[in-house]
């Protein structure tokens, strides 16, 4: 529509006057991927929040990871359009749970999922992904490391001990993303499987719950999901167990290939919050503009860029 138009008209005009990039996350509005110059997953955006040369970052996703792109970025701007826009699971991590997990398990490193407050990701070992969180994990067993503590998602945790046989410590004992444990639940994966058989294939996040895991196809992050597609496409269907917004990308990606989300209310509304309007709005203003204390986010940049690197 011309609203829609003139909205993307005027941030592509403010993106050159301020010298921004855009970085938005998988399960964004398709209207704000569509404005983004990258859409990824959360090792994607880190990765392009490490090596950007613009002078400002808009962030269209929640709020850690706009903290990570502003730690990752002394020097520059980093806009999180809406504030209010956090992730339910990364809030949910208290440095008390922290702090008894590691003293309850001396020696144990502490990997710590992106979806975390940034102290937490200043007082880890690792910071991982749903991407790299096995690859980092197994590269540590083969060093000899038996044993982990791993927060603040059980789902994940789990799926990492399944895959790299190391004992993984979950912290909090419950962490979990409402979306994926209660909307990606075995309830309709099975609904699913009993609708399709073998004709659909199903593919999840690792924040997914076991049994669902171990219902579906495939497990990976976002992007990864999104690859996968194609080793599908001779199935009748391709359903994503996760956010429903990850489906507006696979299918671009995929033309041909029909896909669909395996529980079409599975809506992530942190994510959703970030609109056209904010975004052209952050832009004009230069606000609002991701504050971290200086020290957190210095420990948390040395912490994510070893993490990064040894899974590249
Ligand atoms: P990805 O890193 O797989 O994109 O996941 C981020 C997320 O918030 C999943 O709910
Ligand atoms: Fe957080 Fe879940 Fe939303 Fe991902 S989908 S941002 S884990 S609440």
């Amino acid at each position: 529509s011309g609203f829609i138009e003139e909205l993307r008209e005027k941030i592509a005009r403010l993106k050159e006057k301020r010298r921004a990039v855009i970085l938005a996350h998988n399960y964004q509005l398709p209207e704000v991927q569509d404005v983004a110059d990258l859409v990824g997953d959360s090792l994607e955006l880190a990765r392009a929040a490490m090596e950007t040369d613009a002078d400002v970052i808009v962030f269209a996703g929640v709020r850690f990871m706009a903290e990570m792109a502003a730690a990752l970025n002394p020097d520059r701007v980093v806009l999180h359009p809406v504030p209010e826009a956090g992730c339910p699971l990364a809030d949910s991590l208290a440095r008390e749970d922290v702090a008894r997990a590691r003293e309850e398990h001396p020696g144990a490193p502490f990997l710590v999922y992106v979806n975390s407050p940034l102290w937490a990701k200043a007082e880890a070992d690792y910071v991982v992904t749903s991407a790299s969180a096995a690859k980092l994990a197994s590269i540590l067993a083969r060093e000899g490391v038996e044993k982990i503590v791993f927060g603040p998602d059980r789902n994940l945790a789990e799926y990492v001990e399944e895959v790299t046989g190391v004992k993984t410590v979950p912290v909090p004992t419950r962490g979990h993303c409402p979306v994926h444990e209660f909307l990606i639940s075995p309830y309709y994966v099975r609904k699913a499987r009993e609708k399709w058989g073998d004709r659909a294939a199903i593919l999840v996040h690792p924040e997914a719950p076991r049994e669902s895991r171990r219902m579906a196809d495939f497990v990976g992050s976002t992007s990864q999901m999104i690859r996968a597609v194609a080793k599908f496409r001779d199935r009748s269907v391709v359903l994503l167990g996760t956010e429903e917004g990850l489906v507006y990308r696979a299918r671009r990606l995929n033309p041909g290939v029909r896909v669909e989300p395996l529980n079409p209310i599975a809506v992530c509304i942190d994510m959703k919050k970030i609109t056209l309007q904010a975004i052209a709005d952050a832009l004009e203003k230069m606000e609002p503009k991701v504050r971290v204390d200086p020290n957190v986010a210095r420990r948390a940049r040395e912490v994510i860029e070893e993490s990064v690197r040894i899974v590249t």
